[in-house]
């Protein structure tokens, strides 16, 4: 059934049904009695004309009585009878003998022996042709002659008549309420669709946020729904801002009543798991160094869903079904991963090329030169197509919601739309957006930009990083520009950007696996061969420019310089998980690392003692967890970083609220945490006096701002992150509903 039928059918049941069934007990109730008051007045009237009947004939009638002209009498008395309701007329003497009868009068009226003596009165009867009143006048003729004058009406024309008067009176209730109920229905249905156009315009307008002038529809009811959503849309937004336990089952319940339950699709370049060959020979499972995995996988643990991404393990291909479908988490699968196959072509374009030598050192500001190739873009472009369609392929539902990762899809978001347009699309921009001047290089800005306007959702880390891309926008690209409330218009469709500052899970799972802090670093100390004395800091990165590794080394050399005692007192543990090493700049810094670690151990260390250790290889999670708990600080000295979750993996491995964050102000994680040690990391001087300021400071000091800062990332956690995205798709999608709702009343 269509939906305006459906409105109509429920105004008929609701309106007017009722309204016709009121009428009906009106009329129940009051025909009856307009029945009772018209045969009131019929008999009234009769009673009346009988009586002026008599009044009438009582003196000639008499008069010829006495002169004993029976026969004149009688024709007078037929000329008065004539009457169509006046049946006839008898005259009895006072013996009770019939004197005279009217041609036309009924046999039933009859002469009594009394007649003459009863008073007057009159009685009813029903005889074969209807219902008759014989009224009886005693009377005295002049000469004192003593008679009776029966006068017989006839009432049958009253049941006629009520009879009439009864079939037009329920007639006109029936047409009139039928009237009044279809014209009630129809202006109740108008009015419902009057109060859902302005409703549905305050929502998809969000008129509540601006306080736009809706005075001119001051209908009380409507105010009143209006005032009621508001209310709700804060709460909801009070709900999601200050919510503190942001959990998997929270979530889990914004996906089930905000979204009622979507099918999610994830996509990203880097999978969440990376199968590759062990030891044994079986293809084991690794967990990759990806902010953006670490971030996104709890979330799709917790909301189920597909996850499509690129398939970039040795053993990746022996593991998954037909549909290239693999069960993932390994230890308790409760998500599915579709891995996308790229050729080596494709890899080297897509992802060696464009997004990490061209968009990634364009977005970080590390002084890192991009390169623009038209090969790369080419395959940039291929690849989204590519992932596009294996989105599309994945997708049984006519409006799935599509939450695409990072700078290696900038152009899906249109890509999808063309295929699924009714999806509701977020793309989440997990690196730096730069200025608009240092974007303006790229030679495909305009594609990339009109390419992202068709998410409807643009989400960046922080709202510095939102105010660039908007400048960008502004820069290049035709379009409408909201500031105030964070939306792009362009083509009639509307982009929201807005800034969640990403985050981890809470507590992170794999905490689960690692012994306390005294055990990890007894571990830590023998595993890499450090003395009881010595204090350790810990880095812990993806071997990358932007991280500032070099820096932090610079940073440890200027620290011995200056602080001569430190030596042999303070090891540092650089954890560098070799990342991109196909591409020039990576290996660059690879070599340069290595160097810089031998020169300045060569400077410093002892037999037994080295200021640098470097772990230049991945490590799995919980090894990484054992290293923050170990440490005395963890350097996080990024020169450019969207938000880094180093820092908010460290503060969460902390329960012992040990432990002291030095934290770079080029990281989007300063503008949390800002109880770390925050620095300059092209100041190495001051990131050394930082290192010293970390090893000094009193156990209480590392105490209040350990747990301020274990406070900020448990509540602001990524389900929180997560959540508050999801509740804007919630809210796109409800009003997107409402307009369609609209347009099919
Ligand atoms: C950053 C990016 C992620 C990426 C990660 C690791 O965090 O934002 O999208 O996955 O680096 O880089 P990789 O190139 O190994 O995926």
């Amino acid at each position: 059934m269509s939906e305006g039928l459906a409105v109509f059918r429920g105004v008929l049941i609701r309106y007017v049904l009722p309204i016709a069934a009121a009428v009906s007990l009106v009329a129940f109730v009051g025909v009856p009695y307009i029945d009772r008051v018209l045969t009131g007045w019929f008999r009234t009237d009769i009673d009346q004309r009988t009586r002026l009947v008599m009044d009438l004939v009582r003196e000639p009638l008499g008069q010829l009585l006495d002169d004993g002209q029976l026969a004149r009498a009688r024709n007078y008395l037929n000329s008065v009878a004539g009457d169509q309701r006046l049946l006839g007329m008898v005259v009895c003497d006072r013996l009770g003998e019939q004197v005279l009868i009217t041609a036309q009068a009924p046999q039933i009226a009859r002469c009594s022996p009394t007649a003459v003596e009863q008073p007057a009165d009159r009685a009813l009867t029903r005889t074969a042709s209807g219902l008759l009143e014989i009224a009886r006048f005693p009377f005295r003729t002049g000469a004192g002659g003593h008679y009776a004058l029966l006068i017989v009406q006839d009432l049958d024309f009253i049941d006629r008549r009520q009879t009439t008067a009864h079939n037009y009176a329920l007639a006109a209730i029936v047409i009139l309420t039928s009237l009044l109920a279809l014209m009630g229905g129809l202006a109740v249905r108008q009015l419902l669709n009057r109060w859902i156009r302005l409703l549905v315009g305050d929502i998809s307008q969000r008129r509540f946020d601006e306080q736009a002038d809706t005075s001119k529809f001051s209908l009380p009811v409507l105010n009143r729904v209006r005032q009621a959503l508001e209310e709700l849309e804060a709460s909801q937004r009070l709900e999601i801002d200050f919510r503190e336990n942001w959990t998997p089952q929270a979530l889990q319940q914004v996906v089930r009543e905000q979204l009622e339950q979507p099918l999610m699709l994830v996509v990203s370049n880097r999978e969440p798991y990376v199968h590759s060959m062990g030891a044994d020979g079986l293809p084991v499972a690794e967990f990759p160094a990806s902010g953006m995995v670490t971030a996104v996988e709890p979330i799709v643990r917790a909301c189920a869903g597909i996850w499509v991404a690129h398939g970039s393990g040795s053993a990746d291909r022996m593991v998954v079904d037909l549909q290239d479908h693999v069960r993932v988490p390994p230890d308790d699968p409760s998500y599915t991963l579709r891995r996308v196959w790229l050729t080596e072509q494709e890899e080297e374009g897509h992802y060696y090329g464009f997004s990490n030598e061209g968009l990634w050192p364009l977005c970080h500001l590390a002084y890192v030169r991009p390169a623009f190739r038209e090969s790369d873009w080419l395959q940039y472009v291929r690849v989204n197509e590519k992932f596009a369609d294996a989105l599309m392929a994945e997708t049984d539902a006519a409006d799935p919601v599509v939450l695409i990762q990072d700078f290696h899809f900038a152009l899906l978001p249109k890509l999808v739309r063309a295929r699924i347009p009714r999806a509701t699309i977020t793309l989440f921009w997990h690196i730096p957006w730069p200025n608009a001047e240092t974007f303006g290089v790229c030679p495909w800005k305009q594609d990339i930009l009109i390419h992202m306007l068709s998410a409807d959702i643009l989400g960046f880390h922080t709202r510095h990083h939102c105010q660039n891309f908007l400048d960008t926008l502004d820069r290049y690209i035709e379009c409408k520009i909201d500031r105030e409330n964070m939306r792009v218009t362009r083509e009639g469709h509307v982009c929201r950007v807005t800034a969640y500052p990403i985050s981890i899970e809470w507590p992170p799972r794999w905490l689960a696996q690692v012994a306390d802090a005294v055990h990890c670093q007894a571990a830590v100390r023998e595993r890499h061969g450090l003395g009881p004395e010595v204090r350790i800091g810990v880095g812990v990165e993806r071997w990358d420019f932007t991280k500032g590794i070099l820096e932090r080394f610079h940073a440890l050399e200027a620290l011995f310089d200056k602080y001569p005692q430190w030596r042999g007192r303070l090891s540092f543990l650089q954890v560098a998980a070799p990342s991109r090493s196909k591409l020039p700049a990576y290996q660059a810094l690879q070599t340069q690392t290595l160097e810089e670690v031998e020169r300045i151990n060569g400077r410093f260390a002892t037999p037994d003692w080295k200021p640098i250790v470097l772990v230049a290889e991945h490590q799995q999670p919980v090894r990484v967890f054992e290293l923050y708990r170990a440490a005395d600080f963890c350097l996080v000295n990024s020169l450019h970083d969207g938000m880094n979750l180093v820092a908010k993996e460290f503060v969460a491995a902390r329960d012992d609220c040990d432990g002291v964050l030095i934290l770079s102000t080029f990281a989007g994680a300063s503008r949390e945490l800002v109880e770390a040690l925050l620095v300059n990391p092209y100041d190495v001087g001051s990131t050394a006096e930082a290192i010293v300021a970390a090893l000094d400071m009193p156990r209480e000091q590392r105490r209040k701002r350990m747990q301020l800062m274990r406070r900020t990332v448990s509540e602001s956690n990524v389900y929180r992150w997560a959540g508050r995205m999801l509740m804007d798709v919630a809210r796109i999608r409800q009003r997107a509903s409402l307009r369609g709702f609209k347009a099919r009343v």
